[in-house]
């Protein structure tokens, strides 16, 4: 009762949405400290392309899911040596794994919640791994500054889109890319993908991994439910597997009945683009 009056909420007022999840994200990045909670995304499956999986060190075994969902992402395009940016970065796993594995040289992650932010300064502190806190609607980012941008589960929580999008060809360079995985409710998905056309910049590749993201929730159930009951305070535990899609929860219905899907697309910024 309580999400579907909250979901009528949001749909009906962008502000809201945004306030509420902006209040929401730094409530969570103060009470829930769990050190070893990296990923706050649904996490991702290899279906068929099974030997796309990547090969993780033994202690990153317990956030493959989430992990895959970034690798999934940004296996497209050579991210060795460059400038990336990570908006809605969360608790910084996603920069970590692509600093360590992917040798990328210059990795910056944004996130609205500027706890989220110190915490991340100090759990993962490799030379030229910048966290910075600021909207994803007004990037503080001077223009064709990054090769890449990622954007992983988080533009759900915006309230213009489009600013948004913008903002991200603006900070691009020439020939750069946007890489995108995020929900949506079925009937919105054209409108995402009217977005991202008016942004000006070029969809090259776009997946629906509904089922990935449904595999993960599905293989990780019990793993997600045992931390869950393990490092949350008991009255928050409900709260906690709705917020993490545990099985039977209101989002994991609506992936398996199809009234909301799971998206990822690659966008690059022309080559030629004389303006940002
Ligand atoms: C579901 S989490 C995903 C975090 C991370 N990408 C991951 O995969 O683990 C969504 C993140 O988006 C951030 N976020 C939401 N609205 C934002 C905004 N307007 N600007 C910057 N970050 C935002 C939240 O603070 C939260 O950390």
């Amino acid at each position: 009762m309580f999400f579907a009056v909250y979901s009528r909420l949001i749909n009906f007022s962008p502000r809201f949405k945004k306030l509420s999840k902006y209040f929401f994200y730094k409530y969570l990045a103060h009470s829930a400290q769990m050190n070893n909670w990296k990923f706050m995304n649904y996490g991702y499956v290899f279906i068929k392309d099974l030997q796309e999986a990547p090969q993780l060190d033994p202690s990153d075994e317990p956030h493959r899911y989430s992990i895959q969902l970034y690798h999934h992402l940004i296996r497209a395009v050579s991210l060795d040596g460059h400038r990336i940016l990570d908006i809605g970065c969360g608790r910084g796993g996603g920069l970590d794994y692509l600093k360590r594995y992917l040798k990328a040289k210059n990795v910056v992650g944004l996130d609205a919640s500027e706890m989220a932010m110190n915490r991340c300064r100090k759990a993962y502190q490799a030379q030229g791994l910048v966290f910075i806190a600021g909207d994803a609607e007004a990037l503080p980012f001077s223009d064709q500054r990054f090769h890449a941008v990622i954007n992983v589960e988080s533009s759900h929580c915006y309230a213009d889109m489009n600013k948004f999008l913008l903002g991200v060809k603006r900070v691009l360079h020439p020939g750069g890319y946007f890489l995108f995985a995020d929900f949506r409710d079925k009937q919105h998905v054209h409108l995402l993908e009217e977005q991202m056309e008016r942004s000006g910049m070029i969809i090259i590749k776009k997946f629906d991994i509904t089922d990935n993201v449904i595999t993960a929730l599905e293989t990780s159930h019990n793993q997600k439910v045992a931390f869950i009951q393990k490092e949350a305070p008991k009255y928050l535990v409900r709260f906690f597997k709705e917020f993490a899609g545990c099985r039977g929860t209101r989002i994991y219905n609506r992936f398996k009945t199809g009234k909301s899907i799971y998206l990822s697309y690659i966008l690059q910024k022309p080559e030629g683009a004389l303006f940002p």
